[in-house]
């Protein structure tokens, strides 16, 4: 079987659970699949369900996609995500970013939670991406790389408006009307599973990310490839350490535990986008 019919023979186990057909794709990253709980007229269909779908072994991902409605929208929610450091390949990590193109999904909402970089982020802030910084795509793993299929997008593909434009605008909209504080910045993409050193943090901070994480910027080459419109947002889990001997640890814990408020903060957001979603 070639990749396509593995991404048209995904898609057609999903349309053959539910019955909506979705415009939009979520991906809720660690700790934040709780969003999913929001969406009404919902069908579950575990991802061990779907053919080629990568399974995620970290706590904190549920592993289900979630179909249903939300703010008058037909969504398609990923209950957490595979990772390039859990062992899959870059194909495998975007397969379901291919699965949502194919089931005729035209934008994607991508979140994660992230490192704050920036010295004025504060656990729990959101950021908005207007760009990122693909570590692992600069040297050599980037999800474009191979034979390219014309069908499903360009060889060369630009991406100096990866993040849709009035996507970001609808959202800092929401944002402001609601109250919720929402920072734009760059996120910086590495392959983990290992935080980061004090030194590597530094060197973020002066190439200029503003968020660190494990994920995301695959899955934005990928629905950008495909012609998708983008759009991602951060939750800061916790404050990244740039300094030896500081007697602090990054930990999941504390990554999970801060999902819990960056949870109903994301919810305003993402449905305030939903509502007044730019056509
Ligand atoms: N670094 C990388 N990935 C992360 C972090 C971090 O500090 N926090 C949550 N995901």
């Amino acid at each position: 079987m070639n990749q396509r019919e593995a991404f048209k023979r995904a898609a057609d186990t999903i349309r053959e659970r539910a019955n909506l057909q979705p415009t939009i794709g979520l991906v809720l990253g660690s700790g934040l699949g709780g969003l999913a709980d929001e969406l009404e007229h919902r069908t579950v269909v575990p991802y061990s369900e779907i053919p080629g779908w990568p399974q995620s072994t970290v706590q904190g991902h549920q592993g289900n996609l979630v179909i249903g409605e939300l703010e008058g929208q037909v969504v398609a929610a990923q209950q957490g995500r595979a990772h390039f450091y859990e062992g899959y390949s870059l194909a495998q990590v975007t397969f379901p970013i291919r699965v949502m193109k194919e089931l005729g999904i035209g934008t994607v909402i991508l979140t994660n939670a992230a490192g704050g970089i920036n010295p004025a982020y504060e656990v729990g802030d959101l950021m908005l991406l207007e760009d990122h910084i693909s570590m692992p795509g600069m040297v050599g793993a980037n999800p474009l790389m191979g034979p390219n299929d014309d069908e499903l997008g360009e060889r060369f593909l630009g991406v100096a408006q990866a993040y849709d434009r009035r996507l970001r605008r609808c959202a800092l909209e929401v944002a402001r009307e609601h109250g919720v504080p929402l920072h734009s910045g760059v996120y910086f993409g590495l392959s983990g599973p290992a935080f980061e050193t004090p030194a590597e943090i530094r060197m973020i901070r002066i190439l200029g990310g503003d968020t660190v994480g494990m994920s995301t910027v695959h899955e934005v080459l990928v629905a950008r490839h495909g012609g998708m419109r983008v759009m991602a947002c951060s939750g800061v889990t916790n404050v990244a350490i740039d300094a030896v001997d500081s007697d602090l640890e990054t930990n999941h814990l504390e990554v999970l535990e801060a999902a819990e408020i960056i949870v109903p903060r994301l919810t305003t957001i993402l449905k305030g986008v939903l509502l007044n979603f730019p056509t």
